[in-house]
C-alpha cells in the first residue's frame, strides 16, 4: 500500500515535503514475529481458529485488504467468492500443491506467486 504526501507532513516526529511516497510493507508486517511469534513464517491457517484478534498481538497488523478510510470495497465480497470456490472443489476434488511449485512471492498490489500455483488434482 502506497501513499503520497501532498504538504508538510509531520510522522513519527520526521516532517516530510510533498510528494513522498511512503510504503507499506504488508508482506514484512504479516511475517513479523514480534507480532504473530517464532512461527511467523509458517503457512499455519489453525493460527486465525478463533478469529484474528487471538491471531496474534495487535489485530491491527493485519491488513491484507488495507484499513481505515480507503479499505478494500471487495473484502466481504472476495472472501465469499474464495470461500465460494473452495467448497465447490473440495466436493470434487482433492489436491496438493505440485511438486512443479517454486515460491517466488512478488508484490502487484497484493502478493502473488510468481510463477503460479501449480496443483494436482485428484477427483474424489
Ligand atoms: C483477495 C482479494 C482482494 C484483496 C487482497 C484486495 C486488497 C485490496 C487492498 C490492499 C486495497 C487497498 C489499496 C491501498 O490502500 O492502497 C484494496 C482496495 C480496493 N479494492 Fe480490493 N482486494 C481484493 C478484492 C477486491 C474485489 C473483489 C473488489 C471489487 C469487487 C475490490 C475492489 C477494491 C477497490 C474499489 C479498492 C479501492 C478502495 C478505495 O481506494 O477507496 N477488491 N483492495
Amino acid at each position: 500500500m502506497n501513499r503520497r504526501t501532498h504538504r508538510h507532513t509531520k510522522l513519527g516526529g520526521v516532517t516530510y515535503p510533498p510528494g513522498v511516497m511512503f510504503v507499506t510493507p504488508v508482506m514484512f508486517i504479516h511475517r513479523d514475529p514480534a507480532v504473530w511469534g517464532d512461527d511467523a513464517g509458517e503457512f499455519n491457517p489453525g493460527r486465525f481458529a478463533d478469529g484474528v484478534s487471538k491471531a496474534c498481538k495487535d489485530p491491527s497488523a493485519f491488513v491484507p485488504f488495507s484499513w481505515g478510510s480507503r479499505v478494500c470495497i471487495g473484502q466481504n465480497f472476495a472472501l465469499l467468492e474464495a470461500k465460494a470456490a473452495i467448497c465447490m472443489i473440495l466436493q470434487r476434488f482433492a489436491f496438493e500443491l505440485s511438486p512443479a511449485y517454486v515460491h517466488a512471492p512478488y508484490t502487484v498490489l497484493t502478493l502473488h506467486p510468481q510463477h503460479g500455483v501449480p496443483v494436482r488434482l485428484r477427483r474424489l
